[in-house]
């Protein structure tokens, strides 16, 4: 019988080590070495197998590989499609990363049903009723769609054998088995051994793979780091769980930008492609209400007008409070104190509230203007021009900032029907004029000037 091979593996970093120790000396954290399996049996070595399996590629030169096999499969998705850059990649391995119930499974099933041609789509944690209940909601009348329930990878590729899916989708990473490792489902060398089989097999057959993973609690895909190494595009799903938008962003992409980004809303019958997200993110309300204003931000390379409410109140206890929900909290209190020091504003014995709208969070350094200016409108309770938005960063001086793409938010604004764009006077505008009134400031000062005069 053969040595069973065992080895000790990091369950944070994925590092493996022959003995087992107290802290693992690669990302120097205790206690999280376990012995697992590595090897059920010999493995048969690359020489023996490579004189059993008949040979499925060659050396070929550069100039004789055609590129017709990297046509993009339009997944009919237009969102899934941006973020890709195009569509999936015959032979690719897709990670799709998500928190639990934020809405992975629904994506991928969605994409699977719409697909107008045979995808399989593979299930280890719902059962076929649950799915096809789901499916119901979505898509009731999906031709080319096929379930299983499955865990073990090498029924998984029989049944692909008997039914040559031109798509596989993966629910998920974290409960497959190969039978080739002993240790549980979701233990980092499985994790690892049944990628590397997908991987395989992707490239073999030139069909493309979706994996749905798990997230762990501090926002990484559980199992190795070398997980997200292996594969072709790492796709995170993100969003509060009580709110409806969710955003679709690449963190790795073999294939395209990562820059690119897809926004969706959670409704009763699936998730629907946000593909004006401007004109849902601001409300429509004709009131003019003292608090609020609009940030011409970019998210990735997409032009985004987002609302910004800021609440201003006598603090009631002794330590006044600032909170921010979707937006940096020490930023916020860093604006607050130029505000202070630089406009002569005496904030600190008040209360400050920051809320972006819709759910999202921003870190764009351009919303600063927006968030200035919010906050010195609730202070101050008079509301800002409705047809005006801001796009600028705010320094330590009070100064007010350029910020990239300027062209870009300037074009949003005037697209949205916005009658003037707050910049900063030093931002490099193209010389062709736009529709849109663009005032230029540079301080702080000059900001509430023109805002409140
Ligand atoms: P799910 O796709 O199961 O999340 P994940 O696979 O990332 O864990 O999504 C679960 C949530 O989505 C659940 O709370 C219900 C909600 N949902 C809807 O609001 N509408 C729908 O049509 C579906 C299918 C789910
Ligand atoms: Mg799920």
């Amino acid at each position: 019988m053969a040595k069973v091979k065992t080895s000790f593996f990091c369950q944070n970093c994925g590092t493996q080590f022959a003995k087992w120790q107290g802290q693992c000396t690669s990302c120097k954290e205790w206690n999280t070495l376990v012995e697992e399996v590595i090897q059920k049996e010999d493995k048969p070595s690359w020489k023996t197998s490579q004189a059993t399996t008949q040979r499925t590629s060659k050396p070929q030169k550069v100039s004789e590989i055609s590129t017709a096999a990297d046509l993009r499969m339009d997944t009919r998705n237009q969102e899934l499609n941006r973020v890709l850059g195009g569509g999936l990649v015959p032979g690719s391995l897709t990670l799709l990363g998500g928190e639990p119930g934020i809405g992975k499974s629904t994506l991928m099933l969605q994409v699977a049903l719409k697909l107008p041609h045979k995808t399989l789509y593979v299930s280890g944690e719902e059962s076929a009723q649950q799915i096809k209940m789901r499916a119901e909601r979505i898509a009731p009348k999906a031709e080319h769609c096929y379930i299983l329930t499955e865990t073990k990878t090498q029924n998984i590729f029989r049944h692909i054998a008997d039914l040559e899916p031109d798509t596989v989708i993966i629910d998920s990473i974290q409960t497959l088995q190969t039978d080739y490792i002993e240790s549980t489902a979701g233990s980092i060398s499985q994790i690892r051994e049944c990628t590397a089989e997908l991987i395989k097999f992707a490239k073999e057959t030139n069909t493309p793979v979706v994996l749905i993973g798990h997230i762990t609690k501090d926002g990484h895909i559980a199992g190795p780091k070398i997980l997200e190494h292996m594969v072709d595009t790492v796709l995170q799903f993100e969003g509060d769980r009580n709110h409806v938008y969710r955003i679709l962003r690449a963190h790795k992409n073999r294939f395209g930008s990562t820059n690119e980004l897809g926004i969706y809303e959670m409704q009763g019958e699936g998730l629907r492609e946000v593909s004006n997200p401007s004109e849902v993110l601001i409300s429509k309300n004709d009131e003019d209400l003292s608090g609020t204003a609009i940030a011409a931000t970019l998210e990735g390379m997409r032009p985004l007008m987002i609302e910004l409410q800021a609440l201003v109140s006598t603090a009631v206890y002794g330590t006044p409070q600032r909170s921010a929900t979707g937006y940096n909290a020490k930023r916020l209190n860093m604006l607050l104190a130029v505000l202070e020091k630089r406009a002569g504003f005496k904030l600190g014995a008040k209360d400050v509230f920051l809320n972006i709208t819709g759910g999202i969070s921003v870190d764009d350094p351009a919303i600063d203007l927006a968030v200035v200016a919010a906050v010195l409108s609730s202070n101050i309770d008079v509301a800002i021009d409705k047809t005006l938005c801001f796009a600028a960063e705010i320094g330590l001086a009070g100064e007010v900032r350029p910020v990239t793409r300027i062209e870009q938010r300037i074009l949003e604004a005037e697209k949205l029907g916005f009658r003037a764009i707050v910049i900063s006077k030093y931002a490099k505008v193209p010389k062709h004029s736009f529709s849109i009134q663009i005032i230029k400031v540079a301080k702080v000062h000059d900001v509430v000037q023109h805002l409140f005069g």
